[in-house]
């Protein structure tokens, strides 16, 4: 089976979050399965792709608006990525140091899809599935379905999957020019609260509409930024599916960037080393438990409550330590900075994105904090118990599928509100089990062994082609 993702991320190639993570993940499971998988992501001038070899493999134009644009499509050569991973290079659209954040990110999204369709519907051989990933790509099914210069894909089933329902890609109705000509009888297809919403566009066209997470695709239902009634509407076809982790990159034992690799053997001894080296680094003491935060620093992950948990925890009890990681909101990074004079002992934050620090801190912190108000799947969380970390977690989303509190018998600390008392709480639960070294030592044995590799998640993917693919 020929399966072809599209998505503005894939992990190493560019990535902002998890949805490069799982791009840069799922396809290799995919193969593995039998699969010949294959992504499409734009080009970015960023390290990666300068140091990569490419090889153009097409050339042709796409029209957005009345602007004609030359497109290449390029070929990273690497045996080391797992699945083939092709670019679309666009002079002045898709050749930008990064993935998101500016003016013309429509413009750039829209181009992406009319390359990506234009080369697909000249392949020698056409993909049996289209898999596209939020809505930077949510236009495609609707343009397989409907574009007339597409009709040869009419036929070519497509999934569509949710990652965050936060971001729609919404254009006004006025820019209809940028895509090629279409059965305006369809025009509603494209349109949601009088804009034409990619996200919600890919949920009415896609054969099939996926999330992450079990209980997101339910909380979506009730709560998606208002596609909650489209998604009750079209609930046949869609299913939440659990993300998995890429446990190669993500292994402790082999994991280059971290300091001390370990396994669930010499975990105790070798993640002190990790720890260690934060500590001194970060200027904290290695004797307090640590907790971490790593993330994008926005309201869906809690992040503008860290400020306020950072001052309530800490300047009553100096028990512990708390070190966070990530970029984001401006006024909370600037609070987060403003802490450092005041707790300079016990806290510390990196503002920034750094790959290499991240994977140090899953493996040195004892805790790692998610608060999110709302999290489709997180990965964070999974990659910190395959790295003996404890998370403690808000339940929502893919937080609650897959952490159970030790309060019943599980092994991460949850708590139910995104609030600083509900934090300052499971925090305060957290240092009891810190205390008990027995009982902590035997969870971290116990996270380090379950197993969130793709294996179970690509396979549901794939049982999803198939089926989809009998209706061709
Ligand atoms: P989201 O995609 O919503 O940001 P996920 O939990 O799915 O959340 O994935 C986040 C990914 O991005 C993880 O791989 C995490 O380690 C990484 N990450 C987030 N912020 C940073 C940062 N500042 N530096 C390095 N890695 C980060
Ligand atoms: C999104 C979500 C996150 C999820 C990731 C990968 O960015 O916010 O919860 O893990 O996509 O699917």
């Amino acid at each position: 089976m020929n399966i072809l993702h599209t998505s503005f991320e894939c992990y190493p190639i560019a990535k902002v979050g998890g949805l490069a993570d799982v791009v840069g993940a799922l396809p290799k499971y995919q193969n593995e399965l039998g699969g010949n998988t294959s992504v499409i992501t734009p080009f970015y001038s960023n390290t990666f792709i300068q140091k990569s070899k490419l090889e153009t493999v097409y050339t042709s134009a796409i029209r957005l608006a009345d602007i004609t644009h030359v497109f290449y499509v390029k070929k990273i050569i690497s045996p080391d990525l797992g699945f083939d991973a092709y670019l679309i290079y666009i002079e002045g659209l898709l050749d930008r140091p990064n993935v998101y954040n500016y003016e013309d990110d429509i413009e750039r999204c829209i181009s992406f899809q009319l390359a990506v369709l234009d080369w697909v519907s000249n392949m020698d051989a056409i993909p049996d599935i289209i898999h596209c990933h939020d809505h930077h790509t949510g236009l495609i099914p609707f343009m397989m379905s409907h574009v007339y210069m597409y009709e040869k894909l009419q036929r070519i089933p497509t999934v569509l999957t949710i990652h965050n329902a936060q971001y729609q890609g919404q254009l006004s109705l006025d820019k209809i020019n940028y895509l090629p000509d279409f059965d305006k009888e369809k025009i509603g297809l494209l349109d949601w609260d009088n804009c034409i919403n990619p996200l919600a566009s890919g949920i009415k066209c896609a054969w099939q509409v996926t999330s992450v997470s079990t209980s997101y695709m339910q909380e979506l239902q009730e709560k998606a930024n208002g596609l909650e009634n489209l998604l009750k509407d079209e609930q046949k076809k869609c299913v939440g599916i659990l993300n998995g982790i890429d446990t190669k990159i993500w292994d402790p034992e082999t994991d280059p960037m971290i300091i001390k690799n370990y396994n669930s053997t010499n975990v105790t001894e070798n993640r002190k080393r990790n720890k260690k080296w934060i500590c001194n680094y970060f200027n904290l003491d290695i004797d307090k438990p640590l907790f971490g935060f790593i993330g994008r620093l926005v309201g869906e992950k809690g992040a503008d409550l860290l400020p306020d948990i950072v001052k309530e925890y800490l300047t009553n009890n100096e028990t512990i330590n708390i070190l966070i990681l990530g970029s984001g909101n401006l006024e909370t990074e600037k609070r987060l900075q403003s802490l450092q004079k005041e707790f300079s002992s016990n806290y510390n934050v990196f503002i920034g994105y750094d790959e290499k620090l991240s994977h140090i801190i899953y493996s040195g912190v004892d805790f790692l904090l998610m608060p999110s108000r709302v999290e489709p799947c997180g990965l964070n969380q999974l990659y910190a118990l395959r790295y003996g970390t404890i998370p403690i977690v808000r339940r929502t989303g893919g937080l609650k599928d897959t952490i159970i509190d030790i309060g019943e018998n599980g092994f991460g600390i949850c708590h139910n509100n995104a609030s600083v008392w509900d934090v300052c709480h499971a925090i305060k639960r957290a240092v009891t089990l810190y205390d008990d070294q027995k009982k902590y030592r035997e969870i971290q044995q116990q996270i380090m062994q379950i197993d969130h590799s793709w294996s179970r998640s690509a396979h549901q993917y794939v049982t999803i082609y198939e089926t989809l693919i009998q209706y061709k």
